[in-house]
């Protein structure tokens, strides 16, 4: 008998992958381009990008340098869990349902969450942050 509930906090939290602890990684649709506006030094907005198979994974997106962003998945790593953005500039994004935290790079602070987050390569471009798909 599965059981899809994997998080228990509902809300806000939307787990973007089926649950199982180890589909967690995503696999973004090769040539895919999501563009937001360039951020302040240490600010993280949200975003969103599109994966193979059509499920849609939220994006922390942050400008960690002049010349430096950096795009991770928000899906925890341990039961899919959206994970917070930071409250402040270049704090951790925590996860809300068990308390894992990752460095805004997606690097694992703490557990339970066994890696982290995954990340999408992003760079800058004018007034923009792209980041895409592979
Ligand atoms: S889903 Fe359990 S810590 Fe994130």
């Amino acid at each position: 008998m599965a059981a899809l509930a994997s998080c228990g906090g509902g809300g806000g939290s939307t787990p973007t992958t089926p649950s199982g602890g180890t589909s967690a990684t995503p696999t973004p649709t090769p040539g895919v381009e999501v563009r937001v506006p360039l951020m302040a030094v240490g600010e993280t907005v949200a975003a969103s990008i599109r994966l193979v198979g059509g499920l849609v994974t939220p994006l922390a997106v942050t400008r960690t340098g002049e010349t430096q962003v950096v795009a991770v998945s928000r899906v925890c790593t341990h039961e899919a869990c959206t994970v917070n953005l930071p409250t402040s500039p270049l704090a951790a994004l925590e996860c809300p349902c068990h308390g894992s935290r990752f460095q805004v790079g997606g690097q694992l602070v703490n557990g339970p969450a066994p890696r982290a987050l995954s990340t999408f390569p992003a760079r800058i471009a004018g007034n923009e942050v792209v980041i895409t798909g592979v």
